[in-house]
């Protein structure tokens, strides 16, 4: 892992003058990093990954992104910094009628005048790459089939081949497990990780499923209520966490009964084993005082 990619500060959002939507988040992800954000519906995920590539403008608070400021970014620079953010969505956003590859090589429509794009005009290298990408997530013998005919998990596989292909040096990924049976959650996780393991493109994973951010993080934040109320690894998060991130939802903490004491980041090869510094948990003594600092609110 490397230096630090995004950078959020103070991060508020009122939609329409109302509530808090997010409340003050604080929060760094570093270069090949893998988070995953939790929290009840409501809690604000989306919104948290809508203001890193502005598909929401914050009310308050800053993001940087690679030394740049999103906020003010306009223009040009906002489409530059945009091609470097990817998105994974829970529901694919594929061009149906369209083969896979046809849908990898959208990917490549932030680099392109709007006339390239609409004629479709790619060079063979994109479309080399585009392949190989496909064969790397498993779908070379998929490429030039229509995507009306794939399974959820081989859809949201090309979902990460088209944002793979954007060549970025972050993903933002919300829900992207949540239309999907087990076996192809793990599949699409295995393949999240792996980008951001072998392609060192950091990933920001809004997450329903707590035993699969348990087991694929490299470090975890909760959010409740729009407030941060914990950040760091998965080895720190414990039921008492858990029951405060989800409040009076904790049934919503799908699959944390499987997850707690059984499988840990650390028990996954490769994972590492040294805790990042985290702005709120550094072992169990920060469920009481770490994440009070940065305010907890029930959710
Ligand atoms: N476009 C919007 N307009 C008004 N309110 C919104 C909008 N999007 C989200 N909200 C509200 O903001 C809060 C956080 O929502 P969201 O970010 O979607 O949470 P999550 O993804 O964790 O379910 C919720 O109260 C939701 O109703
Ligand atoms: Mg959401």
């Amino acid at each position: 892992m490397g230096g630090v990619l995004l950078e959020l500060r103070g991060l508020s959002k009122s939609y329409d003058g109302r509530a808090r939507a997010l409340d003050d988040v604080s929060l760094e992800v570093r270069r090949g990093e893998f988070v995953s954000v939790i929290g009840s519906s409501g809690a604000g995920k989306s919104t948290l990954l809508r203001c890193v590539n502005r598909l929401v403008d914050p009310t308050e608070g800053s993001v940087a992104f690679d030394g740049d400021d999103m906020v003010r970014a306009r223009g040009r620079a906002l489409r530059a910094c945009r091609r470097r953010i990817a998105m994974v969505f829970q529901h694919y956003n594929l061009v149906h009628r369209a083969t896979a590859i046809e849908n990898v090589l959208q990917g490549r429509l932030g680099y392109k005048s709007t006339i390239a794009g609409m004629l479709g005009l790619f060079s063979e290298e994109e479309k080399r790459r585009a392949f190989e990408i496909l064969d790397q997530v498993g779908l070379a013998d998929f490429a030039y089939t229509r995507t009306d005919q794939l399974s959820g998990g081989q859809k949201q596989r090309v979902g990460i081949a088209r944002a793979l292909v954007q060549d970025p040096l972050l993903m933002l990924a919300d829900e992207p497990i949540a239309s999907l049976d087990p076996k192809s959650s793990r599949t699409v996780m295995e393949h999240l990780r792996w980008a951001a393991d072998e392609l060192g493109v950091a990933c920001l994973v809004n997450l329903h499923q707590v035993d699969f951010a348990l087991e694929f993080s490299d470090r975890i934040v909760g959010l409740a209520g729009g407030r941060l109320v914990f950040d760091g690894a998965p080895d720190e998060l414990d039921e008492a966490m858990i029951a405060r991130i989800y409040g009076a939802n904790a049934e919503d903490a799908e699959g944390f009964g499987v997850a707690a004491g059984a499988v840990r980041s650390a028990e996954r090869p490769g994972a590492p084993s040294a805790a990042p510094a985290s702005v709120a948990a550094a072992g169990p003594a920060a469920t009481s005082d770490g994440p009070t600092a940065s305010g907890v609110v029930a959710a």
